[in-house]
């Protein structure tokens, strides 16, 4: 179909002995929000880096635009310039300003001038509301400043489609907010996203699909609705119930569903 952007097909992966990845496929249509979340070390990030063939899966395949990532044809580099990834620990360069940081993708990657790099950039940097922060230093940010830079820097290369792996899990609890709010923005836009994270405020606000991923494979799917009301698994319905008590949060939003079912 013409409008889905990622194709996650059979997708599996190890480590020597450790099969991390078991069997993941899904789709990711265009303007899409995909969450995934599970428990620790249940391959989400090993399946975000398959995604990009930074670590090409084991067997599988990986389709964007339905180019195929693994086709001896594909010119690696710049298919993955196509997607991009926000770290969660912002990974930016500390000895690049923040405009630097945003404009040497679209500079070195994409051939554009420097010139042209430098206006894009701090029109994505606008976008995240950094641009008065351009000619700072990642050191002179706070932590959820550099992520905001770390999404700019996403956008700037115009990619069919990003890549977050955990964008606010090494922020402090009071720099959350911001971070969020700028990922549902640039969602509400349009922007086609795999957002790996236990944000469920997040989730329930734009994701168009969850997914639970535990032991390397899909637990169980489905809309922010159907995991808020009425989840099947019981790993979970224990996991959710444990993001509850670290986060406090899923609760009030299954009341707040809930509540909305019934006007
Ligand atoms: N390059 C690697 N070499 C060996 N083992 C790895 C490698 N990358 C990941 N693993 C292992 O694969 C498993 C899945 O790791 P992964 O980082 O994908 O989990 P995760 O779901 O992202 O966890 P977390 O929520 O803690 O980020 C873990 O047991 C991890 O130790
Ligand atoms: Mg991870």
């Amino acid at each position: 179909m013409s409008d889905i952007v990622l194709r996650v097909e059979d997708v599996w992966k190890s480590f020597g002995d450790l099969q991390v990845l078991r069997g993941i496929s899904f789709d990711v249509a265009e303007s899409e929000v995909k969450v995934i979340f599970g428990p620790s070390g249940s391959g989400k990030s090993t399946l975000l880096r398959c995604i990009n063939y930074l670590d090409p899966p084991d067997k599988g395949e990986i389709y964007l635009r339905g180019k195929r990532l693994g086709d001896p044809d594909t010119d690696i580099n710049k298919i993955r310039s196509r997607i991009g990834f926000v770290f969660q620990h912002f990974n930016l360069f500390a000895h690049l300003k923040a405009i630097d940081n945003v404009a040497i993708g679209p500079e070195k990657v994409l051939g554009l001038s420097k010139e042209e790099a430098r206006e894009r950039a701090m029109r994505a940097l606008k976008h995240v509301k950094m641009d008065k922060w351009a000619d700072h230093y990642p050191a002179q940010l706070s932590g959820g400043q550099q992520q905001r830079v770390g999404i700019a820097r996403a956008l700037a290369m115009e990619t069919d489609v990003i890549l977050f792996d955990e964008p606010t899990s090494a922020l402090d609890p009071e720099l959350i907010g911001e971070v969020l709010q700028t990922m549902l923005d640039i969602a509400k836009e349009g922007t086609t996203m795999v957002v790996v994270t236990h944000e469920m405020g997040f989730a329930r606000s734009v994701a168009d699909e969850m997914i639970f991923i535990d032991g390397g494979v899909i637990v169980e799917r489905g809309t922010p609705h159907h995991f808020f009301t009425s989840p099947e698994s019981e790993r979970v319905q224990q996991f959710l119930h444990k993001l509850d008590e670290l986060y406090g949060q899923t609760r009030d939003e299954r009341r707040t569903i809930a509540e909305r079912d019934q006007e």
